[in-house]
């Protein structure tokens, strides 16, 4: 006696693979919990003062107040212990200039400059720095409608193609001439008695060394940090 019902293996297939509709639905929900701590970001100035209410965190793990003064701005965020700056600046703060490139020290998407020191943000944690000063790529230029220096060098000798490495290496070009003006001395140093050392092509790209571009600007990015270091304030 034939069967009375065989089921086809297309609706097998249907029962067992989720719709596209589920699909689109699951993804929404995703990004909406993705970005949801973005929505108690907290922002600087007369918006949030040092004492104003914190934002809330994106779980129920226990947290902790933490003052950092970001580009001259006092923050108040309330972080987990384990958050890393990198974090705690992107969804905390709300400063998405920073990058995340690879979240373990490997690529310098994430350089930020805490206590005049360039530091890779994803390799220390939030907590670490309370009350220290942090400047991100948000924060380098003198003002709202201006360029820092080294920007504008970044312009004009085409120094970036996706720009995703961009703010790092600003931040960490940054500091790079500070440290060469202060006389710093790189493992690229030919002779540490010169101060500041002679900054050669070599010695750009060793301190710059830390901070990988994916799209190869890396001529345009010596030319536009030597421009700066040597003939701009
Ligand atoms: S994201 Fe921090 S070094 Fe790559
Ligand atoms: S400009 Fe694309 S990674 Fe550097």
């Amino acid at each position: 006696m034939p069967p009375t019902h065989t089921p086809s293996p297309d609706h097998d297939d249907a029962a067992q693979k989720p719709s596209r509709r589920r699909f689109l639905q699951s993804a929404a929900a995703a990004a909406a919990v993705t970005a949801a701590p973005l929505a108690h970001a907290q922002q600087p100035g007369a918006s949030a003062p040092a004492s104003s209410s914190a934002p809330m965190p994106p779980s129920s793990a226990p947290t902790m107040p933490v003052h950092l003064t970001i580009n001259g701005h006092p923050y108040e965020l309330h972080v987990e212990a384990r958050t890393t700056l990198l974090d705690a600046l992107r969804e905390y703060a709300g400063l998405t200039g920073t990058k995340k490139g690879c979240d373990r020290g490997q690529c310098g998407a994430c350089t930020v400059i805490v206590a005049g020191r360039r530091i890779n943000s994803c390799l220390t944690l939030a907590v670490m720095h309370a009350g220290e000063t942090v400047t991100t790529v948000e924060g380098l230029a003198p003002a709202a409608d201006a360029l820092s220096p080294l920007q504008q060098a970044f312009i004009e000798q085409d120094a970036f193609q996706c720009g995703y490495c961009t703010p790092g290496q600003l931040c960490s070009a940054t500091a790079l001439i500070d440290e060469y003006r202060n006389g710093d001395a790189s493992a690229a140093t030919a002779d540490v008695r010169y101060r500041p050392p002679q900054l050669s092509d070599d010695e750009i790209r060793e301190r710059m060394s830390g901070n990988i571009c994916r799209c190869g600007a890396y001529p345009n990015i010596v030319a536009a940090v030597k421009v700066v270091a040597l003939t701009r304030g």
